[in-house]
């Protein structure tokens, strides 16, 4: 029998009781990721190790909560990645301008921003209308400042200056109004967004939809969980849909590769086969 130091036995059974008494199932992320997020937090309080954090998780929701909102990580940008925008812009976009109805998912979205980038794309193709955006995180902290859509002044010139690159027709300060150091995104944006809560790794098939968007979510799963995820992934695709995943993903080892065509290969979009 090999001897394992005690953080590898004690991770594993934190991870267990999170699950068992909140039902956020975390077993399956990225050991080092995961690891990582505990030994800060761990680190923020008097505690000693982690089977001293169980307890406290066990019996402190506040904290759990808080342990929670460190376990995922909510960073994002307006147009993040201008080139997969652009790409989206001159590849998908014809190929959804086919559909009467179009309905998009975005999984993982947290605060909002991409979903918020894709109407403005969406209205600038004249494709808004007939289309519903399911915005979706397990993250309800970061779901609840999504549905506000009100966003820091201080990322707006770094925003502006993405949306010029990925394509904008526009003059991205029409999509906004600013207020004090906030700006607030226009009503109509929201229109056709439904914004809801989602677990990619306990829920089950969300919607048919045309064209999902997954990015930097995957890269914090094990291949294990990475697999799981997209076959729901798979299911919830019309045939000839579109799937979008981040920069450093792939569909590489996954069993649904030989699936989906490469629809642009440096951005990461795959189109599902007929
Ligand atoms: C780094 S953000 C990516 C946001 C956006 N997609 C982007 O690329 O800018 C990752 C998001 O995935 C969400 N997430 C992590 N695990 C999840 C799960 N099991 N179910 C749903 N969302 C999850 C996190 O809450 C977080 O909001």
């Amino acid at each position: 029998m090999t001897i394992r130091n005690i953080s590898e036995i004690e991770l594993p059974l934190l991870l267990e009781a999170i699950y068992q008494k909140y039902g956020y199932d975390f077993r399956q992320y990225s050991e080092a990721h995961i690891k990582r997020r505990i030994m800060n937090r761990l680190a923020l309080t008097p505690l000693v190790s982690i089977s001293e954090l169980q307890n406290k998780v066990l019996h402190d929701e506040l904290f759990a909560s808080r342990l929670l909102q460190d376990l995922s990580i909510t960073v994002t940008e307006m147009f993040r990645d201008p080139d997969f925008y652009k790409s989206l812009r001159e590849k998908v976009i014809p190929i959804l301008k086919t559909y009467p109805f179009i309905k998009i998912w975005h999984a993982g979205c947290a605060t909002g921003e991409e979903a918020y980038s894709m109407a403005i794309i969406l209205k600038e193709e004249n494709l808004y209308d007939r289309t519903t955006i399911y915005a979706t995180d397990f993250n309800q902290h970061a779901l609840n400042q999504a549905k506000e859509g009100v966003f820091s002044n201080e990322k707006i010139k770094e925003y502006t200056i993405n949306y010029q690159r990925a394509g904008g027709k526009e003059s991205f300060a029409d999509y906004y109004t600013s207020k004090y150091d906030m700006v607030i995104m226009d009503q109509s944006l929201k229109k056709n967004i439904v914004w809801a809560n989602q677990n990619l790794v306990t829920d089950s098939v969300f919607a048919e939809v045309h064209l999902i968007l997954c990015r930097n979510v995957l890269i914090y799963f094990n291949k294990d969980l990475q697999n799981r995820v997209q076959k729901l992934f798979f299911d919830s695709l019309v045939n000839g849909g579109i799937l979008c995943l981040g920069i450093k993903e792939s569909l590489r080892f996954c069993d649904f590769e030989a699936q989906y065509i490469e629809v642009d290969k440096k951005q990461k979009i795959f189109k599902k086969k007929y």
